[in-house]
């Protein structure tokens, strides 16, 4: 007979066998799916998204009316799919049209639904950027208008890119606004005055928020 303790000791070394080959399997039947995981079977995410890893607008890579970054250094492929206007972002891709919202691309899986796109709503100044909001289905813009409703109308091609034509409700926002947010990010350094078009085109956007924020209130 054996004595209580040992079999203590076996249960738990059964216990942990059985976790162990749950793991491997579940990591090999990813693998299948998403192709090799590197850093071994462990779930963590390969890079951090944290309030440094925003910068001002002007730093990132323009393509047509917008900006993008990758923030594991595969910026050469992010910007193959921007200027093709269409197919999937590679991971650790970054998105900006306005200063305050920002779209970065998490690692395959991490999120289905979004197809791994993550939401961000940033508080910009001079000392930097605030994530204020982050998420996936559940971030808001300034408005009060949700990120995913809108981007997830995007037709499948187009990775949640709504740029005007790809399927997304429209935004009462010009291209002669977005250039002056872009220009007007507090976060550059060096800044020149603010030209007489750009300060219109914020009085024009300012005026647009107001009458839709009291809408909504
Ligand atoms: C009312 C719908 C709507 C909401 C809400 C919305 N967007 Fe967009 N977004 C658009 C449209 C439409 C464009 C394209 C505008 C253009 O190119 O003129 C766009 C553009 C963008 C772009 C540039 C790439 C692209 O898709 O064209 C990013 C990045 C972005 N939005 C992020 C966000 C984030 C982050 C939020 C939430 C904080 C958000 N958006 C909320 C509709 C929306």
């Amino acid at each position: 007979m054996r004595k209580p303790a040992s079999r203590f000791c076996e249960g738990v070394s059964e216990q942990l066998w059985v976790r162990r080959t749950l793991r491997a399997l579940l990591a090999s039947s990813l693998e299948l799916l998403v192709g090799p995981l590197s850093g071994g079977a462990s779930a963590e995410p390969k890079f951090t998204v944290d309030d440094s890893s925003f910068k001002c607008m002007q730093d990132m890579t323009p393509v047509r009316h917008f900006y993008v970054d990758n923030l594991l250094g595969g910026l050469k492929e992010t910007v193959a799919v921007a200027q093709a206007g269409k197919g999937d972002y590679p991971e650790g891709s970054v998105l900006q049209l306005m200063p305050n919202e920002v779209m970065i691309k998490q690692a395959k899986g991490f999120n289905p639904a979004t197809r791994d796109w993550e939401f961000f709503y940033i508080d910009v100044s001079p000392e930097g950027s605030k994530i204020y909001k982050r998420g996936f289905a559940d971030v808001n813009n300034r408005l009060g208008l949700n990120c995913f409703t809108c981007h997830v109308k995007a037709r499948p091609e187009f990775d949640f890119v709504c740029e005007t034509d790809h399927g997304c409700d429209p935004i009462p926002v010009t291209r002669a606004m977005f250039g002056a947010l872009q220009r007007a990010d507090p976060r550059c350094k060096n800044q020149p005055p603010m030209s007489a078009e750009d300060q219109e085109a914020l009085k024009q956007l300012g005026e647009i928020v107001k009458a839709l924020t009291s809408k909504t209130n």
